[in-house]
């Protein structure tokens, strides 16, 4: 295996794969709620940047739902951070935040769509990855629409699966 880019030791604890324990809980004020599971896979190729894919399921259906991939950066020095993160919604996003411990804050510096997009629009984002002391990761995900503004749509549990 490649040698870890030393640029991404702060980061070493979210490599690998993490699956979702109980399904997360997916709501906003517009939808009605639902349950999920999903998979990640953070990973390297000695580059300075860790690659990931995100693929969520419906709990009880199993059927595909949302996928996202991208890349993860760290600005050399610093505990700055951006992930450059492609959905299969046709939605493409930069988030930038901080590394405080185990713990990523994000918000959305850009947001770009495809001309068709399903409507209402994304505006904003924020996510938070926490890597808790029971060695397991939590994200939440809040976002804010044309029609709404910014509120938690996500939130799950993972244990590390490999
Ligand atoms: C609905 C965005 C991740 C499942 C929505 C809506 C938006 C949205 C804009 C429509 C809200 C409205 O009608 O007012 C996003 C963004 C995500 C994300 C930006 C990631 C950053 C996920 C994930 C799942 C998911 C991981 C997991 C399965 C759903 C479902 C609905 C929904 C089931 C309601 C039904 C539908 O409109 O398809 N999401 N979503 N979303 N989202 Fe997400």
């Amino acid at each position: 295996s490649v040698e870890l880019n030393p640029v991404l030791l702060q980061l070493e604890w979210l490599l690998g794969t993490w699956e979702s324990d109980e399904p997360g809980e997916g709501s906003f004020p517009s939808i009605n709620p639902f349950r999920y599971t999903e998979t990640l896979h953070f990973s390297h190729v000695g580059q300075p940047v860790i690659n990931f894919m995100f693929n969520a399921f419906h709990a009880t259906s199993k059927k595909p739902l949302h996928r996202e991939c991208g890349f993860i950066r760290l600005q050399p020095g610093t505990n700055r951070v951006a992930f450059i993160i492609a959905q299969n919604s046709g939605l493409v996003e930069i988030e930038e935040g901080e590394l405080t411990g185990q713990q990523l804050n994000l918000q959305s510096l850009a947001l770009a769509r495809t001309s068709f997009a399903k409507e209402p629009h994304v505006q904003q984002i924020s996510r938070v990855f926490q890597l808790r002391p029971d060695g397991k990761l939590e994200q939440t995900v809040s976002m804010a629409t044309d029609n709404q503004p910014l509120m938690q749509h996500l939130h799950i549990t993972y244990h590390r699966s490999s």
